[in-house]
């Protein structure tokens, strides 16, 4: 069995982490300094004595700031750095037990799920190899069954038989035809497990499926299984055949095993608007009653119980939180206290300026300009922003989240979009030029217009 340690062991210092955020974020050094600590002091938990590291409780976090600032994309990049299993949830879409809605413990039940996949995902990679290997026995075994022998050959005879020289040659031939792929097209005929009918899925009500009890795989073994002859290409074959091997090859309890060790030393839930269900204290009564509802609900996940799930027992005693919203109308303190004890550190976003729109536009890996600049080579033209372009880009964008609404950089992304329709239009069949300059110039007659008019930025930015 595989280490658990091993994802540990190359751990990220949180100086490294907040330098590999600000590949993609921009700003909000507090922010990323903040998760930073919380991801590495998991680590450092995992390295104390284990009666002490059962006391020491995760840096739950509360990410304070207005939309579009960067509060999910840290939280989703934090967890693609650390590989943990990661999971984002709108707090509002839960209701309290009782009531219409998921119920909360759910949240762990999905973060399993993505575990075990990621898990299987990593296995899957690992046993590769000799999973190709062993389809590829296969399908030779398919192209050229192996012939019986006539008579049983006398104990300590170890020479080969001519006939079996011979066979085992052509065997050697086909195998390289078949690693050049010039057997691909050829159609082979196998025996295939049928696909399942989801009848069984009608049966169970629908909580059934919510409780982790999965009624495929509870009557699905019963079932004889069903075969059924195909006809399909070598190509086809060899996807399944190496998955059905590779299958074979993971050993899947620990695989489980590994997973809900991951979900419960290293999983994240990113519960985002929060400030959705702080009741505000002033109004008491109508939906504030079930907004605290589900603070009730939440609490214990949050403050470490154990969740059934399909695979079995999870603790989440030590899975991090990361709680996110703006606050406008509610405040953290309207929280009940034991919520709010439960996310001890805070930390606000603040709003992005007009610099930080031109380093998001070309500074993270994925920046937008980066992005449409590849995107429109692909039509052999090459775009050029020039400087000025860029920042009358961001000016515009800012003058927009003034003049409109604050929507932070998603802005720029309805404004690139306006700013390049025309080209994203025409490239392929009108377009002459292999190479466009967008300046300044360009980007004020395109969007200069729409933004004095307040009516139409409304619409269109
Ligand atoms: N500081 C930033 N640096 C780089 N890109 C950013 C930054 N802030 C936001 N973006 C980009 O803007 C988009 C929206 O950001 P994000 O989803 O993080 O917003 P949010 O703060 O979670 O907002 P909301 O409160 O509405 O959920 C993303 O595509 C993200 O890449
Ligand atoms: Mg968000």
């Amino acid at each position: 069995m595989t280490s658990f340690n091993n994802q540990e062991s190359n751990e990220l210092t949180p100086r490294e982490i907040v330098r590999e955020l600000d590949k993609y974020v921009i700003g909000q050094r507090n922010a990323k300094k903040s998760v930073a600590i919380a991801l590495r002091n998991r680590w450092r938990r995992l390295q104390v004595s284990p009666s002490l590291r059962e006391e020491i409780m995760p840096n739950n976090i509360i990410m304070i700031g207005p939309t579009g600032v960067g509060k999910t994309e840290i939280a989703r990049r934090l967890a693609r750095l650390s590989n943990a299993p990661f999971i984002k949830v709108e707090a509002s879409k839960f209701t309290e037990v009782g009531y219409v809605g998921r119920d909360v413990e759910s949240i762990i039940r999905d973060l399993t799920e993505y575990s075990v996949n990621m898990v299987k995902a990593e296995r899957r990679v690992e046993v590769n190899d000799k999973a190709k290997a062993l389809c590829e026995e296969r399908i030779l075994d398919l192209l050229l069954p192996p012939i019986r022998r006539k008579t049983p050959i006398a104990v300590g005879d170890a020479a080969t038989t001519p006939q079996e020289d011979e066979t085992s040659n052509t065997r050697e031939k086909f195998r390289k035809k078949l690693r050049e792929g010039s057997l691909d097209d050829r159609v082979i005929e196998m025996e295939l497990p049928a696909t399942n009918t989801p009848l069984m899925q009608v049966i169970g009500p629908m909580n059934m499926e919510e409780m982790g009890i999965n009624m495929q795989e509870l009557f699905g073994n019963l079932m004889p299984k069903k075969t059924k002859q195909r006809k399909l290409t070598i190509a086809e074959a060899r996807v399944i055949l190496t998955n059905e091997e590779a299958q074979k090859l993971i050993d899947h309890d620990a695989a489980i095993k590994d997973a809900i060790h991951r979900v419960e030393n290293s999983g994240i839930v990113f519960l985002d608007e929060i400030d959705k269900i702080a009741g505000n204290k002033g109004q008491m009564g109508g939906p504030d009653v079930s907004r605290e509802g589900v603070q009730r609900d939440l609490l214990p996940i949050v403050e470490g119980s154990n969740v059934t799930t399909k695979y079995g027992m999870v603790k989440t005693d030590h899975v991090l939180f990361i709680a996110s919203g703006a606050f406008h109308v509610s405040k953290p303190s309207d929280l009940i206290p034991e919520l709010q004890g439960r996310f001890p550190i805070r930390v606000e976003l603040r709003s992005l300026t007009e610099d930080d729109f031109v380093k998001i536009l070309t500074v993270p890996e994925n920046a937008l300009i980066k992005q449409y600049t590849a995107l429109i080579k692909t039509e052999g033209i090459t775009v050029h922003f020039t400087d000025d372009g860029i920042r009358e880009v961001a000016k515009i964008a800012s003058e927009a989240n003034e003049l409109v609404e604050n929507i932070g950089a998603r802005r720029l992304h309805t404004i690139m979009t306006t700013l390049l329709e025309e080209i994203l239009y025409d490239a392929p069949d009108k377009i002459q030029s292999i190479n466009i300059t967008v300046d300044s110039e360009l980007v004020k007659a395109k969007l200069a217009d729409i933004v004095k008019d307040r009516d139409l930025s409304r619409y269109i930015l």
